[in-house]
């Protein structure tokens, strides 16, 4: 019998119970009725330091600073699926988020330093989906946050599988009155899974 596939949720925001992470909430559902086993990381619950660009990394491809990192990094490298959700923040990743993937350079060490695979999983062709939004509806809002996320996809060994992304989102909990987005981001969930 084949393993079941296995999703990480990153929620990414530091506002609990906002908007990316009704839509983080919705795609992990949708992800589970595929039959996806799911597990989902709140990274503000987390004391997670920025990187220090010691270089300490680039001996062993292990980041020095001992603290809720260290926890993640297996998951991130064990994950058949990622699903990243954040909102944009001074037209970039919120913070939280930005410092998990900063943190990568670890992995980023691994994988061109020390030429080791920083893929874990079992099942196959590894896949992500970017999960945002913007209280705005500024031109190209999530272009620069999108680099990131792919650059960091690229160092996972992950292919960016879709986004599910909302312009003129703001308060909290404003997700909840758009027509389409909570099912879009259970379909996109379920979709990740399936193909
Ligand atoms: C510090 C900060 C910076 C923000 N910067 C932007 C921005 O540059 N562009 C934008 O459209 N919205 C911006 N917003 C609005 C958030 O993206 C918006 O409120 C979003 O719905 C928050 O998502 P959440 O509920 O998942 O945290 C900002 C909000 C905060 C608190």
């Amino acid at each position: 019998m084949n393993a079941k596939v296995n999703v990480l949720g990153i929620a990414g925001s530091p506002r609990r119970g906002g908007n990316t992470d009704i839509l983080l909430e919705r795609a992990i559902a949708g992800a589970r009725d595929a039959g996806a086993d799911t597990q989902t990381i709140v990274l503000c619950d987390l004391n997670i330091a920025p990187c220090l660009h010691c270089d300490g990394c680039l001996k062993e491809g292990r980041c020095v600073v001992e603290d809720d990192m260290q926890r993640v990094y297996p998951k991130l490298r064990e994950a058949d699926r990622l699903i990243i959700a954040a909102p944009v923040f001074f037209m970039g990743l919120a913070a939280q988020t930005k410092i998990m993937i900063d943190r990568c350079q670890a992995l980023w060490a691994m994988k061109y330093v020390l030429k080791q695979p920083v893929a874990l999983n079992s099942g196959g062709e590894r896949k992500g989906l970017f999960v945002s939004v913007g209280g705005t509806g500024f031109a190209r809002l999530f272009e620069p946050s999108l680099a990131t996320i792919k650059s960091f996809f690229v160092v996972l060994d992950m292919k960016l599988a879709g986004e599910v992304t909302f312009a003129r989102i703001d308060e909290k909990g404003a997700i909840r009155q758009h027509p389409t987005a909570l099912q879009q981001a259970y379909d996109a969930g379920k979709k990740l899974v399936e193909n």
